[in-house]
């Protein structure tokens, strides 16, 4: 199979990519370094991408760049990194990568806990993720050609402590969770599902 991974350098995507790649063709992408650049909240950007890998058989997103900050002093500018990022950024990848999938392939996009248990500091992410997953169930009925998608819904990870203090009581999510969430999606029959891990 050969599988994008969009975020490919980040926490997560590195993760995905050494545990794809033993069994799978990973081309790594991010906007900076991986195998391809590519800027998710540039449309243009986005179409050169796939032009560059040509028809593939599974895009995971882990790439979802959002305002994590103090509520006092969030604005229209800071709300927009997470809409024009994490939520356009995402779902400009489907409807221009639609184009360029094999029949029967797979999206798995990338949202978290936040949606329905929001944290301080996170309102922007809670935001991108509950649009990400309305855009999941909705895309889910008209994709064409047996194409699925997905998103993977995950709490704080492990590999992150540097967010387990905005995350009280939070159990971290194992990324053999986090792995066997995106293998579900990619391998399993679901579509239009939000896949957590909490
Ligand atoms: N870490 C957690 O505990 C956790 C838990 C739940 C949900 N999440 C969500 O999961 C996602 C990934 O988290 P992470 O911790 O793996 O993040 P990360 O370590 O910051 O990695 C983000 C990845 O996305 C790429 N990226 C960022 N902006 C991009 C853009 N405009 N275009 C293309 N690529 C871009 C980065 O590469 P470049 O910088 O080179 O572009 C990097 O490869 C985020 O949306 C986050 O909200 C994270």
């Amino acid at each position: 199979m050969k599988i994008i991974i969009v975020g490919a350098t980040g926490t997560m995507g590195s993760f995905l990519a050494a545990a794809f790649e033993t069994e799978h063709q990973v081309v790594r992408v991010a906007s900076k370094g991986g195998d391809i650049q590519a800027d998710i909240t540039s449309t243009t950007s986005i179409e050169s991408m796939f032009k560059q890998v040509g028809p593939f058989d599974a895009l995971i997103s882990t790439a979802g760049p959002t305002y994590v900050g103090p509520w006092a002093k969030m604005s229209d500018k800071e709300f927009r990194k997470g809409i024009e990022g994490k939520l356009m950024g995402q779902i400009n990848l489907i409807l221009i990568g639609q184009k360029y999938i094999n029949t029967k392939g797979s999206f798995t996009l990338i949202t978290g806990a936040l949606t329905e248990e929001p944290q301080k500091n996170f309102a922007n992410a809670s935001a991108a993720n509950g649009a990400v997953e309305g855009f999941v169930r909705a895309a889910a009925i008209e994709l064409e050609n047996g194409i699925r998608i997905n998103a993977v819904s995950p709490t704080v990870i492990e590999a992150s402590p540097e967010y387990f203090p905005y995350f009280p009581g939070e159990i971290p999510t194992t990324m053999r969770q986090l792995e066997y969430a995106f293998r579900k999606s990619l391998f399993g029959a679901h579509t239009g599902q939000i896949i957590k891990t909490y």
